[in-house]
């Protein structure tokens, strides 16, 4: 039996980290247990995001830990200051943009974090069968997707970026621990996130935004790349569920079923954010425009999560229609959010990455 009490987030001020603190903390009445939050705060994190987190369970059931994952001394101090008995990876560095200019920053913090925290886990924990180590990974790893056909758990890797090398390596890690040390590990690869703190340089945040500003929409290359998107509350429930009930040693894929060409999305976009924000939606649309694709692009990316399905009873809970307005919402409610996450180095990293093309 997994004990699963104390529980080490890693990344947990990133998008998808925060958003399944909440979704543990706020809404899963059967976890009695507590969180610890170790996030290095880069460009992506934000404190901010968990304020009524820390308010309601701060020093109770939750714990923020400001530190790097490639700090092994760092990461042992937190291992044995809270007793952890589960861990569940998030952190990482996670545009692919980001790692086409600057890909050193992924091989340290996702092949060396990865690797640090692997191997304080097998040190810490000895030979205990009642924890776990679940890492938190991409469909990106399985590489591009012709018109037809699905990423399974068994279709072999064939990652085309650094950000997607960088996540295969930490994938294979993980697996080399468990084969190797007999470390308990459980694994997911999910398809596109989108829904709320999610960071404005990703497609649906950086369009939302923009339209709201008014400023030109740049869609890479013909905008016929395809992405498989799942709500973000419901990826995290899937990991729940992986880490609760999923065999050790094995990998869940977890896709939405939602696969849409980048422009097809941006129309419909388009017509949800027009129409809250009462803007004119023709004149919307001529702002969007066509840029210098991105290098090595991968085409589509499709999952089948049917193993996830038949094996743990997980399923999406929301449309897509619902989460587009569900997220749409979340912006137009939260300006001081988006103001504080674009301040930093936001700005000149659009300016560069923009002019680039
Ligand atoms: P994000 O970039 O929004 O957040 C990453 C978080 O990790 C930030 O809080 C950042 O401060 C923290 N971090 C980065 N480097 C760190 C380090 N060296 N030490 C400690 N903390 C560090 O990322 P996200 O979109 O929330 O993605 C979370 C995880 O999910 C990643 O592992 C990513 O590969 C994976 N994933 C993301 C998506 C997606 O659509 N966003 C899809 C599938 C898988
Ligand atoms: P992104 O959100 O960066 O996620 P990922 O590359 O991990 O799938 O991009 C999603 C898709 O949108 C991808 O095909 C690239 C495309 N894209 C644009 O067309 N314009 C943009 O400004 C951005 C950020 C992405």
């Amino acid at each position: 039996m997994r004990k699963l009490t104390n529980i080490l987030v890693t990344g947990g001020a990133g998008f998808i980290g925060c958003n399944f603190i909440h979704v543990l903390l706020q809404k899963t009445p059967g976890f009695k247990g507590r969180i610890v939050n170790l996030d290095a705060l880069t460009y992506a994190g934000n404190a901010a995001s968990l304020a009524d987190i820390d308010a309601e369970f701060g020093g109770k059931r939750y714990f923020f830990e400001h530190a790097d994952i490639t700090d092994r001394a760092a990461v042992e101090t937190v291992f044995k200051k809270y007793d952890i008995d589960t861990v569940i990876h998030f952190a990482a560095e996670s545009h692919v943009d980001r790692s086409i200019v600057g890909p050193e920053a992924f091989i340290k913090t996702n092949v060396m974090g990865t690797f640090t925290l692997l191997d304080v886990a097998r040190n810490f924990w000895k030979d205990r069968q009642d924890v776990l180590f679940h890492h938190i990974s991409t469909d990106e790893v399985y590489g591009s997707l012709g018109e037809t056909g699905f990423f399974t758990e068994t279709t072999p890797y064939d990652p085309r970026s650094p950000y997607s090398a960088s996540k295969a390596s930490s994938d294979h890690l993980v697996f080399a621990y468990h084969h190797t040390y007999g470390l308990p590990v459980t694994l997911s690869n999910c398809s596109n996130n989108y829904g709320p703190y999610h960071f404005p340089e990703k497609l649906i945040p950086l369009m939302i935004l923009n339209i709201l500003d008014g400023k030109p929409l740049p869609v890479y290359g013909d905008g016929k790349n395809i992405r498989d998107w799942l709500f973000v509350e419901d990826h995290n429930t899937a990991v729940w569920a992986i880490v609760n009930k999923g065999h050790t040693g094995e990998k869940y894929n977890i896709g939405g079923e939602n696969e849409w060409t980048n422009i097809d999305l941006l129309q419909r976009l388009i017509d949800i954010v027009a129409a809250k924000a009462k803007l004119d939606p023709e004149k919307v649309r001529s702002t969007i425009t066509y840029v210098k694709d991105r290098p090595g692009h991968d085409r589509r990316y499709a999952i089948d999560c049917s193993k996830l399905k038949r094996e743990l009873g997980w399923k999406q809970s929301v449309t897509f229609e619902q989460g587009l307005a569900f997220t749409v919402d979340w912006y137009l409610a939260n300006p001081e959010w988006v103001k504080n996450v674009r301040s930093g180095d936001y700005k000149k990293w659009l300016e560069n990455n923009y002019a680039r093309r």
